[in-house]
Formats: structure tokens, C-alpha cells, sequence
């Protein structure tokens, strides 16, 4: 061995090492022939090792020949290091990319059940006239509901209600007959009229929105739960005049400002006259139709003077004080409002019916 074929060796290993650098495709690949040429067991170790057999006067000269070839692979190596790993960089965040021009993901935007709605309608329009909401309790007692309003245990109008009866909250004594603490699903909002009489002063002007029950079967338009909102006014010289402008008012608010209205004698225990109030049809506009049975008027709630008796078991003087008290329900005005032929869609929870309003 001499030193021309040290060289010679060393600038093949080089040819190889200098190849097998460009071809390596990912970094474990890099450092497999990265320990292969330059590792401890590596070529070019083993080539180091045999100087031995150069002559002695040689040896001092294979560091120079050989370090700039050590130093040519290292870089070689680091440059293709540096390229691989940006490399694996880019194909990784590639992978992971997000496309921020991609259209975002619709929120799901919540609204208000259509009975709500109407409900918060009807408050908002008799808020303009003073009417302060009044909120009265779904359980109520047999005397609430039926008696203070002028309706005895054994009255025939009991059958225009016909009553969901209830076990006595814990603590309320239990009677065998329908008395006084005999306790019920409300009927009607009408209950609220004897609390607010009780609790208020008059002038009072409120409004009792809320859920109410009656024992029959569910068809299109009756419901075994639906909504009412009841209004009361309280006043001195209060009158029948006052109450069909309000509500001419409202009908004209709610149905068009065209509508037509009209009052029609009714009957309730509580109020006295009682009537019922009508508007136009709202499919027909009046003509007749199959949806007013060919009246041309629709009844969208009753309405009357209180009664005397329910003044004075509200606590008032009949002869000082005069009031008007109306009732109407929510679920029919909301089919009315929006055309829909089946107030049962209004409890099915059907997403499909509700996001439509
Ligand atoms: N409470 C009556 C009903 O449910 C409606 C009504 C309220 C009538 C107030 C007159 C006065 O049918």
C-alpha cells in the first residue's frame, strides 16, 4: 500500500458516500449511511486503519488527504439533512392543512315556539294600554277556579270546563266532596282575576298568560293543555265601551288594521253582560267559508263586565268599583296568525314544523 492508492481508495469511498447521500429519501435513511461512511465502524475508519501499512514517512500526510474528504461528506450529510426534514416538514403540514377559505359551519340559531311568540305579542300590545303581567298558578283549589268567579259546586256551567282533579300538595287536607279545598289543574286563567283582585288595588290593569288543563280528548282544535292569556281592568267608571275599543284595538293589531269586529252576546259566570268577541274570517274575509261554517266571523275570545258577586269575593264594592275582564286562547290565535289548520303540530316538537316560524 502507498499513498496514491490510499488516495485512490479514499476518493472512491467518497464517489460512493457522496452518491448514497443523494439517493437517501427520508432522515432514518440519511443516518443509516451516515454510520455507514462516517460511524465508528464505519468505511471510513476501516480505511484509516489500515495506514499501518504505509511507509512511515507517509503517514503523517493521510490526516491531510483525508480530512478534507471527512469534512466534504459531514457537510454533504448536514446540507441533505437540513432539505430531508424540511421536506418531511412540509408533507406534514400538508397532511394537517385546514382550508381557511372553506365556508364556516352554520350555527344552529334558536326561535322562539310559536305560542311564545304570540304570547309575548298579545302582552306587548296590551303593555301599551298598562296591562302588567300577573302570573296565577297551575294547581289552583276548586274555590279559585270555580266558586269566587260565581260558579258553585253543582252549577250546570261547570260542564263548559270539564276538570282535571289533583291529589292535594303535602300538607293540604283532603275533602270528600268538591268543596272549597278541593284542588284542580286550572280550567282557565280566570282564577288570576280573584288573586289579583285580592292582592292589588285598584286602578289595576293586568295580564295572566299560562298553561291550562281540561279532561277531554285532543282533536285539531281542542287540546288537553293549551295556553290562555286573561286581562283585567279595574276601575272606577270602567264600561263596556272601554273594553270593545281595547279589543277592536287588538284585533286590528293582530289581524289588520281592516279587519272587522264584532260583539256577540255569550254567557259566563263571571262576567255580566258576557260576550264573545269576533272577527272577520281571516280565510274568507267575511263571505263564508267552510273555516267559519259560513258565518263569515271567526270567535277569538269571551269578554265581559266582572260580575258584582266576583268583585265583592275579590273584595271590592260593586257600587265603586266597575271592571271588564277578557280571555283568550293563545293556540287559536296562533293558528289564526300563521294559518295552521292543526293545533296539535304546536306539542309534537317536530324541528321540521317549529323552524319554519
Ligand atoms: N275563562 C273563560 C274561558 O275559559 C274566558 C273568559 C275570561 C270569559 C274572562 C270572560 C271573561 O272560557
Amino acid at each position: 500500500m502507498d499513498l496514491d492508492t490510499f488516495a485512490a481508495d479514499l476518493d472512491a469511498l467518497r464517489e460512493r458516500a457522496l452518491a448514497a447521500v443523494a439517493e437517501a429519501i427520508d432522515p432514518a435513511t440519511l443516518d443509516v449511511v451516515d454510520a455507514a461512511y462516517l460511524g465508528r465502524k464505519g468505511e471510513l475508519r476501516r480505511l484509516l486503519s489500515g495506514i499501518g501499512a504505509l511507509p512511515v514517512a507517509d503517514r503523517p500526510r493521510v490526516g491531510a488527504i483525508a480530512n478534507p474528504t471527512r469534512q466534504e461528506l459531514e457537510a454533504a450529510i448536514a446540507t441533505r439533512r437540513e432539505r430531508l426534514e424540511g421536506i418531511h416538514m412540509d408533507v406534514r403540514l400538508a397532511g394537517e392543512a385546514e382550508d381557511v377559505t372553506l365556508p364556516g359551519r352554520p350555527l344552529a340559531r334558536g326561535s322562539l315556539h310559536p305560542l311564545k311568540e304570540t304570547e309575548r305579542e298579545i302582552a306587548r300590545f296590551f303593555a301599551r294600554y298598562g296591562f302588567v303581567p300577573y302570573e296565577s298558578p297551575e294547581v289552583e283549589t276548586d274555590e279559585l277556579n270555580f266558586q269566587a268567579l260565581n260558579i258553585p259546586p253543582d252549577h250546570p256551567a261547570r260542564d263548559l270546563w270539564d276538570t282535571v282533579y289533583v291529589v292535594p300538595p303535602a300538607g293540604q287536607p283532603v275533602e270528600a266532596t268538591a268543596d272549597r279545598s278541593r284542588w284542580l289543574l286550572r280550567t282557565h286563567t280566570s282564577p288570576g282575576q280573584i288573586r289579583a283582585l285580592r292582592e292589588l288595588e285598584p286602578p289595576m290593569r293586568v295580564l295572566t298568560p299560562g298553561r291550562c288543563y281540561r279532561y277531554e280528548a285532543t282533536d285539531a282544535s281542542h287540546g288537553s293543555e293549551f295556553f290562555q292569556v286573561e286581562g283585567l281592568m279595574v276601575d272606577e267608571g270602567t264600561s263596556l265601551a272601554h273594553l270593545r275599543g281595547l279589543l277592536d284595538e287588538f284585533a286590528h293589531h293582530l289581524f289588520g288594521a281592516d279587519r272587522g269586529t264584532r260583539f256577540r252576546p255569550g254567557y259566563y259566570p263571571f262576567t255580566e253582560p258576557s260576550v264573545a268577541f269576533d272577527i272577520a274570517c281571516v280565510v274568507c274575509d267575511g263571505a263564508g267559508c267552510p273555516a267559519c261554517g259560513r258565518t263569515g266571523w271567526m270567535t277569538i275570545l269571551g269578554a265581559g263586565m266582572v260580575h258584582p258577586v266576583v268583585l265583592r269575593n275579590g273584595g271590592l264594592d260593586p257600587e265603586r268599583y266597575q271592571g271588564f275582564a277578557f280571555g283568550m286562547g293563545v293556540d287559536r290565535i296562533t293558528m289564526l296568525r300563521f294559518g295552521v289548520p292543526d293545533l296539535r303540530a304546536f306539542y309534537a316538537n317536530d324541528l321540521r314544523f317549529l323552524e319554519r316560524f
